[in-house]
Parts: structure tokens; sequence; C-alpha cells
């Protein structure tokens, strides 16, 4: 039982820096950006910025990733994905996949391309359009920690 505290610790670690990391491209990072005098310096500035991030998100990524799914294991709940009350089991996943597609297939080819891609067609508006998603993932991702904190502790939508 004890090193299920353990990997619910890593797991919970692993979420922190994680969206901690989105929370604040997206509230500090993307809004200073899209500021700067240069849209195409600020556009290799976010790209040189994030080629970092997502090598750490990667890590945290996978922590997750492993840790979720030993639980998942460990507590024998698979039956949970059939159970909507435990909606949040499935948004984790969701995200968790979402993330991994974008961090382990897309960040790689993007990074790929993006010599290819011309700077004069990047402005302000972009950085705020890269704002807009960066706050729906952001959103989601705060939701269903609230849904999985609250359910993981006994607070589900009674009825079935
Ligand atoms: C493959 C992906 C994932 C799997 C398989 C997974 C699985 C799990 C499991 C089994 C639990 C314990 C539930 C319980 O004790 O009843 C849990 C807890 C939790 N998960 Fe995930 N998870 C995944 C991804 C995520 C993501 C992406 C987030 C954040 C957006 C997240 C946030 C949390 C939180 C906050 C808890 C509650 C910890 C606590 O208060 O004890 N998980 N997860």
């Amino acid at each position: 039982m004890d090193e299920l505290v353990l990997v619910r610790v890593l797991h919970v670690l692993g979420v922190v820096l994680w969206i901690g990391g989105v929370a604040m491209v997206t509230f500090v990072l993307l809004p200073t950006l899209a500021k700067m005098q240069s849209p195409s310096e600020a556009m290799a500035f976010f790209q040189q910025f994030r080629q970092r991030f997502a090598a750490q998100a990667r890590l945290s990524t996978l922590v997750v990733g492993i840790s979720g799914f030993y639980m998942i294991y460990a507590l024998d709940i698979w039956h949970r994905f059939v159970q909507w009350q435990y909606w949040w089991m499935h948004a984790m996943v969701l995200i968790w996949l979402f993330f991994s597609v974008m961090l382990f297939v897309m960040e790689p080819r993007g990074r790929k391309q993006v010599s290819v891609a011309s700077s004069s067609e990047v402005s302000a508006a972009t950085f705020v359009k890269i704002q807009r998603k960066h706050l729906l993932l952001l959103v989601l991702g705060l939701l269903t920690i609230a849904g999985a904190v609250a359910g993981s502790h006994g607070w589900l939508i009674s009825g079935i």
C-alpha cells in the first residue's frame, strides 16, 4: 500500500510541473510575447522556449502516464471507465493522450518545419491565437484536476 502512496505523489508532482508550465505559458509568456516590438523575434524566442519546455513536459507526461496506469492496475479500477460519475478518469486519459501526441509527434515534426515557415506571417494576433488554444487546454486540465481530487477523495456525483 505504501508504494501506492509514493506512486500517487509522483503522479501529482508530474501533473503540477506539467499543468503549472501550461499556466505560466498562457498567463505570462504569451501575453509578453504579443507585446514585443518584433513579432518575428518573439516567434523565434517562443520556438526555442517551446523546445525546452517540451523536453521537460515529455518527462512529466511519462511520469503521469506510468504512475496513472499503475494505480489503475494496482487498485483494479478499470470498471470506472464504464461509469459516468468517473468522467474525470476519462478526462485524465484523454488529456494525457492529447498532450502525448502533441509532445511526442507534433512538436518534433513542427521543429523540422520551423526553418521553412515564413517569419513575415507572424503578428501579435498569432500569439493571441496561440494563447487562446493554451487557455482552452489549461481550463480542461484544471477541471480535470478538480474532478480527480474531488472524485478520488470520495466526492462523486451520486445517482448510479
Ligand atoms: C494516462 C493518464 C492518466 C491515468 C491513467 C491516471 C490515473 C489516475 C488514477 C488511477 C488516480 C487515482 C484515483 C483514485 O485514487 O481514486 C489518479 C489521480 C489523480 N490524477 Fe490522474 N491519471 C492520468 C492523467 C492525469 C492527468 C493528465 C491529470 C491532470 C490534468 C491527472 C490528475 C490527477 C489528480 C489531480 C489526481 C488526484 C490525486 C489525489 O488527490 O489523490 N491525471 N489518476
